[in-house]
């Protein structure tokens, strides 16, 4: 890391409440329809992620690497529908194929060729002979933990602290805890994430901080002891909910043969990674085969589609019936068609190397800055995906995040962005994912207003 300068804490609330007032002023048709939708639907949104006070932003329609909020703001995407349009808003190819779809019927609950040719390609890609479909990646996450657990007849499960793998409620555990109730780092807490999520389900979920094989390994030798080894571990392979935290050399490999020696189910959770960071996901980004992989977001390119990913080991216990893998909009036809025009047109590698050349790009500008503003922050990214992370030392799992990345800031410059017309993932756990569609000036856009930021909490 370069040098820092600490930042003035009342510069950063001034600033804060500058940004807020004027996002207010520029957003009065969201307010406006807020109004009327709190009406209608709880909370005025149809996601609690997409609650915001005062007001959540409403988007009126997309093209390309732009969104037009409804105030009439045209402002360049980095938010992307949390990861899921690395295709870039209203893709042709994508369209085509949904049109097509859309005049021959979009849904039977029977399945068609185009589900066969996405599952061949996914085949291709992430190297697992098997695959089934679902509609997001809360039931891709969901059905795969299931399966880990009718293939082993356990019921407990391993996590990592802090990772997001959906909402249902076997992995609505140990996420969004503050710093002081995190737990012994070698045992943290198991803790469910809000109510309705029945104790009896929180006590089968353990976690181990990230980054950190050794301690992996000392949990399911423990957990085993007290006769609760855990059927799967799952996990993404780079954290995407803390920013990005990256694996570090060697912790996936060791994992795999952690879990391999143990015979617990390892599953890769994709749905961020999947697509977006190489074609192959971080399967193909650090050569580390899973026996799982779970996929949804930006495999249907706007469509809620989800896929897993399995060995034909694993495949058995679904085929011969021991596990209900179910669903009637699964492998649905509009959803095929989309998945395979974006697999086959669309994300193609030369779109891969677009995105890494663009990520390139703007992480490297982004780092100018740092350097020249001597900001406590870094860069981190991979293939689409990337963000400033506001901390003074390196960020490894959710404790070093928790206790170090300056929240205020992140929450600064997301109103700072808005402001200027960049659409950025809400919340501090967030990460830009560009597109196919974004260009060197979409990224250089981000930039400058990185550094206007950077000059305004200087001067
Ligand atoms: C890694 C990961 N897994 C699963 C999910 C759940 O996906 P969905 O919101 O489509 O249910 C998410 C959503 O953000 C995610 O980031």
């Amino acid at each position: 890391m370069t040098t820092t300068t600490p930042l003035d804490r009342d510069r950063i609330a001034q600033l804060t409440q500058r940004e807020a007032e004027a996002l207010d002023q520029r957003t009065q048709a969201s307010k406006e329809l807020y109004e009327r939708a709190r009406g209608s639907l709880s909370g005025g949104v149809t996601s609690s992620y997409q609650s915001r006070a005062p007001w959540p932003i409403y988007l009126e329609r997309g093209k390309g690497p732009r969104v037009w909020d409804v105030d009439g703001h045209e402002l360049y995407d980095f938010h992307n529908g949390f990861g899921s349009m690395v295709q870039g808003h209203a893709h042709p190819a994508i369209g085509r194929a949904v049109s097509t779809r859309y005049d021959s019927g979009t849904h039977f609950a029977a399945p068609t060729e185009d589900a066969v040719v996405v599952g061949e390609e996914l085949s291709r890609r992430f190297h697992l002979p098997k695959w089934r479909y679902t509609n997001s990646g809360s039931e891709s996450t969901m059905d795969a933990i299931r399966i880990a657990r009718g293939l082993t007849g356990r019921e407990d499960i391993l996590k990592i602290f802090g990772s997001y793998h959906g909402h249902h409620d076997a992995v609505m555990v140990s996420i969004g805890v503050e710093y002081d109730r995190i737990g012994p780092r070698e045992a943290p807490f198991s803790l469910a994430y809000g109510g309705g999520i029945p104790g009896s389900t929180v006590e089968l979920t353990h976690a181990v901080h990230f980054n950190e094989a050794e301690a992996m390994e000392a949990r399911i030798v423990a957990l085993d002891e007290e006769g609760k080894k855990p059927a799967c571990v799952i996990m993404e392979a780079a954290m995407m909910n803390l920013g990005v935290v990256l694996p570090e050399p060697g912790y996936l490999e060791a994992v795999r043969e952690i879990t391999a020696r143990h015979g617990v189910v390892l599953i890769f959770d994709e749905v961020k990674t999947g697509i977006c960071i190489a074609a192959g996901g971080a399967v193909e980004k650090w050569g580390v085969q899973p026996d799982m992989v779970t996929l949804a977001k930006a495999l249907g390119g706007g469509l809620p589609t989800g896929a897993i990913g399995m060995t034909e080991e694993i495949a058995a216990v679904v085929e011969d019936g021991t596990v209900y893998q179910v669903g009637t909009y699964n492998g649905n036809p509009l959803g095929m068609a989309a998945a395979r025009a974006n697999l086959l047109e669309v994300m193609t590698p030369e779109a891969y190397e677009h995105l890494d050349r663009l990520n390139d790009r703007i992480l490297a500008g982004c780092n100018e800055v740092i350097a020249e503003y001597e900001l406590p922050g870094y860069t981190v990214g991979v293939g689409s995906k990337g963000c400033v992370t506001f901390s003074p030392v390196k960020v490894t799992d959710y404790a070093t995040f928790k206790e170090n990345q300056d929240a205020d800031l992140s929450e600064l410059a997301w109103l700072f962005n808005l402001n200027r017309d960049i659409f950025m993932t809400p919340g501090r756990e967030e990460e830009w994912t560009l597109s196919v569609t974004h260009t060197e000036e979409t990224v250089d856009s981000f930039v400058e207003v990185f550094r206007e930021l950077a000059k305004e909490l200087r001067a």
